[in-house]
């Protein structure tokens, strides 16, 4: 931990305290980053399990956001790198797009999907090829982390010139506490979260049935010393067995 962070939120009481998980934009090491902030309620390291997830993501081969843990007094943050603004004085790069705009749907919409999604890049990507298999990789990666929290806003793209590009990925923690199923469609059984499931509908994603089989397989081989990778970046044992809930079993 390099640096210290303090945020107070005024209570209707006058009283200033930690009472919610803010986020800010914050300007660090040269750049600007989305700090989100350890809630006081929070009953494991949710911070640090977003921090070690997504460096497992970036180890998957995945493109995730850059993230540091630091302190905030006694409690942490958790700073993700944007990757829609550039070095100082900060000018957008991109065009930014949700995945929920990008399809159309709005919130209270149960559509939408990855393969939808997949269709979205099809249409209008500038490297759909890629992208598409990048998509792939996370979907499958989500389903194996047990990150149900996958929702249409957890996906965007960026537009820098010559057509959609996925962006980098963000907000990808497990989720022990969520209902064991994904927030948006994997494959032909819905938000079911299986790697068989994501194995349904490959062609959408420009793969063959052995190139998305060795995706899983690989990223399975990845992820399963997730404990121990976790361990390695800070994230204390009582977190590890609580995240090993969403976990798939496939890992073990
Ligand atoms: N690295 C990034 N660069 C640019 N924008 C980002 C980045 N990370 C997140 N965002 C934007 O900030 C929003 C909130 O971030 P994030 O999804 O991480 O927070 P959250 O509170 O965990 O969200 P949720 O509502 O999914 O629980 C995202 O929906 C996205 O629009
Ligand atoms: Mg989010």
């Amino acid at each position: 931990m390099t640096s210290d962070v303090y945020v107070h939120v005024r209570r209707e009481d006058g009283a200033t305290d930690l009472v919610t998980r803010p986020k800010a934009v914050i300007e660090y090491e040269g750049a600007l980053w989305i700090a989100k902030f350890q809630r006081r309620d929070d009953t494991y390291d949710q911070c640090g399990a977003e921090h070690a997830t997504m460096r497992l993501t970036s180890r998957c081969g995945i493109d995730a956001a850059e993230t540091r843990v630091l302190a905030v007094g006694p409690r942490k943050v958790v700073l993700v790198k944007r990757f829609d603004r550039d070095a100082a004085p900060y000018h957008p790069t991109c065009h930014y797009m949700s995945g929920l705009t990008a399809l159309g749907l709005d919130e209270t919409s149960d559509s939408g999907s990855y393969p939808d999604l997949a269709m979205f890049l099809l249409r209008h990507g500038a490297r759909h090829v890629s992208d598409r298999h990048e998509l792939f990789r996370r979907m499958v990666f989500n389903v194996l982390c047990g990150n149900r929290d996958d929702h249409l806003k957890n996906h965007a793209f960026l537009r820098c010139g010559d057509g959609w590009r996925l962006s980098q990925a963000f907000d990808v923690v497990p989720q022990p506490d969520m209902d064991p199923q994904q927030a948006i469609g994997v494959g032909r059984s819905g938000s079911y979260p299986t790697t068989g499931n994501c194995l349904t509908r490959v062609e959408d994603f420009d793969l063959s049935p052995d190139e998305a089989r060795d995706i899983v397989a690989t990223l399975a081989i990845r992820m399963r010393s997730w404990r121990a990778d976790f361990v390695a970046d800070g994230v204390d044992d009582a977190t590890v067995e609580r995240l090993a809930r969403a976990f798939s079993k496939d890992l073990d």
